[in-house]
């Protein structure tokens, strides 16, 4: 067999229907919400890397340090033969992970986007020639069967992409996380932390404006795949901090009154001036709360590292 495969598990149909659904959805509701999976094309994706690079944005910088000083830690703590990375993206924090785990057998990562998936998959093959490269295009909120391969496994979860899901959509990822994973495998766990509003609401809204691009960007993507009219010029990028969630959101304001046809789903959409559509959650978290999260879904927190700043924590777990 070759040392890559990938292997589609979504029908080619099923992201434009997802996408039709959750915009007939969303912009039919009140308040007006959207998915933020769907800023992920491939320019939403060059703009997210944008992102991970400001100033203002740490979470990447801060969990690549806490990898680069405990990779070797989770190694031995883990031992894993087969490496699952959920939302691999470009595979690029993983890489220190992957040099370190000396007994790894097979890496799995598993995406949305096929491209991505492709050029990282041959990267890594390039550094770690006998490694086994099995690359899955799933969306890992619906039901993932894993490929199989020799465990222990350590499944990892970075960038603090859970904080992306909505406190009932994360126990039940959770909980899908423990079915997927066999007694004394383990996950690995990228949360970002609560800490003062200012510097997180600046993390959001940076001063050069790449995030209201990237947050812009769903509009984009709507125009081009359901043949929508949305003028992103008329909308205002807003980020706060939601004190009673400890989530940031993210919204798009509409600067008038204004109509939007979408005639692949059949809608025409008003919005008042000011009116707003929240594009996206963050969640901030607190060890506590991650322990307690992770026991309900059978998963206990066996390490908490955080960077030298406290901004950012990364968590292994082992199912019980
Ligand atoms: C990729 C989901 C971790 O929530 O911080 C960055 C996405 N949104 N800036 C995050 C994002 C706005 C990011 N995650």
């Amino acid at each position: 067999m070759s040392p890559l495969s990938i292997t589609r598990t979504l029908p080619a149909d099923a992201t434009a229907a997802a996408l039709r659904a959750d915009v007939a959805d969303g912009l039919a509701r009140t308040p007006k919400q959207l998915p933020p999976k769907w800023f992920y094309d491939a320019r939403g994706s060059e703009l997210f890397e944008d992102i991970t690079k400001l100033p203002e944005y740490y979470p990447t910088r801060a969990e690549r340090e806490i990898l680069l000083t405990r990779a070797a830690h989770i190694a031995a703590a883990t031992q894993a033969r087969t490496l699952v990375e959920l939302g691999s993206g470009s595979s690029d924090k993983t890489r220190h992970l992957i040099g370190a785990l000396t007994g790894l057998d097979s890496y799995v990562p598993i995406d949305v986007s096929e491209s991505a998936l492709a050029a990282a998959g041959e990267a890594l093959l390039t550094e770690h020639p006998g490694l086994t490269v099995h690359a899955l295009v799933a969306d890992f909120q619906h039901g993932l069967r894993l490929p199989d391969t020799p465990g222990p496994r350590l499944l990892a979860f970075l960038g603090g992409t859970i904080g992306n899901l909505l406190p009932e959509e994360r126990a039940a990822f959770l909980r899908s996380v423990h079915a997927m994973l066999s007694p004394g495998d383990a996950l690995l766990l990228g949360t970002d932390l609560v800490k003062d509003e200012a510097t997180l609401v600046a993390a959001y809204d940076d001063a050069q404006g790449v995030t209201a691009e990237f947050n812009k960007n769903v509009l984009h993507v709507i125009n081009r795949e359901l043949d929508g009219d949305f003028d992103p010029a008329d909308f205002d990028h807003v980020a706060l901090w939601n004190a009673e969630q400890q989530w940031i959101e993210m919204r798009l304001r509409a600067r008038t009154d204004l109509t939007v046809k979408i005639p692949e789903v059949d809608l025409a959409v008003s919005f008042a001036a000011g009116e707003e559509v929240r594009t996206e959650v963050s969640a901030k978290f607190r060890e506590d709360g991650v322990r307690a999260e992770l026991a309900a879904a059978g998963l206990e927190l066996t390490q908490w590292w955080t960077d030298s700043a406290d901004r950012f924590a990364l968590s292994l777990a082992v199912r019980t």
